[in-house]
């Protein structure tokens, strides 16, 4: 990379938040300490300040005094007390919305898919969530004034159902240049659980180089299955998930970006069941109840439509909309 190019990163870097963890060399923190770090997935400053100590010093050649030293520095170099709610509302009215290409579904979404944390969206197969994703995956390259995110988007692929030409089916339909949309698309298919976490600390050296607006991962849960099928081993899956979330969380966090996953769900078969006449819940557990932020419940319709229910958020009321999955993505459902 030439130096204007590095140079004009790093001021991109700037201007969107997270700062380089470069910065905190000095004041006996070395540049072999900052290798060390970024090895293991730690690209800004905002990723070590919100890090447990505990996880730090695992990092080999960090020690305990080492990482109360560099946790002190990151704590001078990102605000992490209190504020006012005044504030904090000004800071909310920042947060940029997706859209998922459905007016009715945008609405429903109080505008569209939210950027700095995670959206869930589970439902049986052919539901439409990787139509979604798909839409998503264009839309988000969109300019803000007309419902995108001016980002690059980071598609994580459990399924092996990411299809290019799916793509470019929805940049048509937005007047995109096709070459461009797939250029800003970077595609991963994972093939375990421990690939698929090894993945994000790939992400996230991207996502200090370059804007991104939307990491999807299709789906979140379906490699826990197979990589843990015990009973016996349920302890040892959530441990695994929670840590694989909190990557997520993170960077939705530092980086301001859209999450969204995908999880698949299994039929319910405790007393709820009897009084809910489609007794069906995302699989994930508690855990993954608490990572994400918006849940919503896709169900088959008529024909191409598809109905979007809010399961879970902290700020929408429990209400349902329809879509359609059309050849050139997702759309409003034909009167
Ligand atoms: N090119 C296309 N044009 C219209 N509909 C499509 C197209 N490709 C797939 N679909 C529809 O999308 C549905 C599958 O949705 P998908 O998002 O893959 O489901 P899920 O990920 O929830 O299992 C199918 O019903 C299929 O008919
Ligand atoms: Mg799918």
């Amino acid at each position: 990379m030439s130096v204007s190019a590095a140079s004009t990163v790093e001021e991109e870097v700037d201007e969107c938040g997270p700062q380089p963890i470069a910065r905190l060399e000095g004041n006996g923190i070395t540049a072999g300490d900052i290798t060390k770090l970024k090895e293991c997935g730690y690209h800004t400053i905002e990723s070590i300040a919100f890090a447990p100590k505990k996880h730090l010093i695992t990092i080999k050649g960090i020690s305990e005094a080492k990482a109360d030293k560099i946790l002190k520095e990151a704590g001078k170099l990102v605000p992490m007390g209190f504020t006012t709610a005044t504030e904090f509302h000004q800071k909310r009215s920042e947060i940029i919305q997706l859209t998922t290409g459905s007016k009715e579904l945008d609405k429903l979404l109080g505008g569209g898919i939210e950027t700095g944390s995670i959206t869930e969206m589970f439902g049986e197969f052919r539901t439409g969530k990787t139509q979604i994703c798909h839409t998503l995956a264009v839309t988000c390259q969109l300019p803000i004034e007309s419902g995108g995110g001016e980002g690059k988007c980071l598609y994580i692929d459990t399924e092996g159902t990411f299809r290019p030409e799916r793509l470019l089916a929805v940049a048509e339909r937005y007047q995109m240049n096709g070459q461009d949309v797939l250029d800003n698309v970077a595609y991963a298919r994972a093939y375990n659980t421990d690939h698929q976490t090894e993945l994000l600390i790939q992400a996230s050296a991207m996502m200090s180089d370059a804007r991104y607006a939307l990491l999807i991962v299709d789906s979140a849960m379906a490699l826990y299955r197979t990589d843990y099928s015990g009973r016996g081993e349920l302890a040892a899956r959530q441990m695994h998930l929670a840590r694989f979330l909190r990557m997520l969380l993170q960077l939705a966090d530092v980086f301001g970006i859209a999450v969204v996953i995908t999880n698949q769900v299994v039929a319910q078969v405790d007393g709820a069941a009897m009084f809910n006449a489609d007794p069906k819940k995302p699989i994930g557990g508690n855990i993954m109840a608490h990572a994400s932020t918006t849940r919503l419940y896709l169900r088959k319709g008529r024909g191409e439509t598809r109905m979007c229910k809010i399961y879970d958020s902290p700020c929408l009321p429990e209400s349902e909309a329809m879509f359609a999955i059309n050849p050139d993505g997702i759309g409003d459902a034909k009167e």
